[in-house]
């Protein structure tokens, strides 16, 4: 191998033709980490209830789109159309419903689990492929941004360096080296508090490509995302080398980041996520933990109403608001651009 820098090996591990995300096993059967769609149906019934109070509110009757981004098999996908056919069929019958995947071996999956909403969604593997005049669009994700590639940087002594990799024999080493221009330039416009030397992940291409693609999409967007990480300074920066990037395997969390067949992440720096939004003319209309989310939007109302007709495994759902697991670690922002 030549050597590499740290979001090139990423991106090939993770989006390369043998990569994480382009197998045809879902996150579900690779079973190195869960996510909440996977977690319970719940998760996806509340944003399917948020969805429909949004566009109610927002977009006048006018038509309107409904897109995942990133819906791996379309568990979550399936959770919200299944919560607007029984509760809002008004919303259901209307809605021009899109899954964006850009793994297309996993298109027989999704179209599997959707079957009993066919005819209901299209499958695109990208943003530019959906084909829709409507002017209204809700746009959602899951674990979207931190499987994205990033840089590994270190600020030391008023200096930019990045993580590059060379592989000898069967080891790899990490060395550091002066961050390249581009990334340099980009960095540096951020005003940033300076301090002596620090560790921090920064987002490569895809992750600004994204949220360009989804102010493209057309002119009125509510899009909500729920990812772990937080707002803490606009690089986030941390006193440890490895900052937070990590992956996940068979459910255990490590920082060897050479192993074969890992998920290698890291936590989103939402302050720069909002900076991006609202330098295209968004609105960031709330940014807060998941439990939150999840409370004032009827989770328990959701689930008492369910309890009757199903089995409902309570440890489960405990998961997604306790603060101990996924509740206070995940955050949702929610941004606006009504034209
Ligand atoms: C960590 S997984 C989360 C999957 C799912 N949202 C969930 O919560 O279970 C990230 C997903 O985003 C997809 N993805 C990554 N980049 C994408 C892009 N540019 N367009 C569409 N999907 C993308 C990956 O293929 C993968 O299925």
């Amino acid at each position: 191998m030549e050597d590499i820098y740290f979001d090139d090996f990423i991106r090939h591990k993770s989006y390369g033709s043998e990569g994480y995300y382009k197998s045809s096993l879902t996150i579900n059967e690779k079973n190195d980490f869960i996510t909440s769609p996977n977690i319970s149906n719940f998760f996806g019934n509340v944003i399917g209830k948020f969805i429909a109070e949004k566009i109610h509110n927002k977009f006048n009757k006018e038509k309107f789109n409904v897109i995942e981004i990133g819906s791996n098999d379309g568990t979550l996908s399936l959770h919200v159309l299944d919560y607007l056919s029984k509760f809002n069929n008004k919303i259901y019958q209307q809605v021009n419903f899109f899954l964006v995947e850009q793994n297309l071996n996993l298109e027989k999956k999704i179209n599997r689990n959707l079957n009993r909403h066919k005819n209901k969604f299209a499958i695109c593997s990208n943003i530019e492929e959906i084909n829709s005049e409507n002017k209204n669009s809700f746009v959602f994700c899951n674990e979207l941004f931190d499987s994205l590639p990033f840089h590994r940087c270190i600020f030391r002594e008023g200096k930019l360096y990045e993580i590059l990799i060379s592989k000898t024999k069967d080891k790899y080493i990490e060395t550091e080296v002066e961050a390249r221009t581009k990334l340099k330039d980009k960095i540096m416009s951020l005003n940033f508090d300076i301090e002596a030397t620090f560790f921090f992940e920064f987002p490569s291409d895809e992750f600004f490509d994204m949220v360009k693609s989804i102010n493209n999409m057309n002119n009125n967007i509510l899009f909500l995302s729920f990812d772990y990480g937080d707002k803490k300074n606009i690089l986030g920066s941390s006193k440890y080398p490895k900052g937070t990037a990590r992956t996940f395997h068979n459910n255990r969390v490590n920082d060897n980041f050479y192993n074969n067949d890992v998920d290698i992440t890291y936590s989103i720096n939402f302050e720069l996520l909002s900076r991006e939004f609202i330098s295209y003319g968004f609105n960031e209309e709330f940014f807060e933990t998941q439990t939150k989310f999840l409370i004032d939007n009827s989770f328990l109302e959701i689930i008492d109403n369910s309890i009757k007709s199903s089995s409902v495994d309570t440890t489960k759902l405990k998961s997604l608001i306790s603060p101990a697991f996924m509740g206070e670690a995940f955050k949702v922002i929610f941004f606006s651009k009504i034209v």
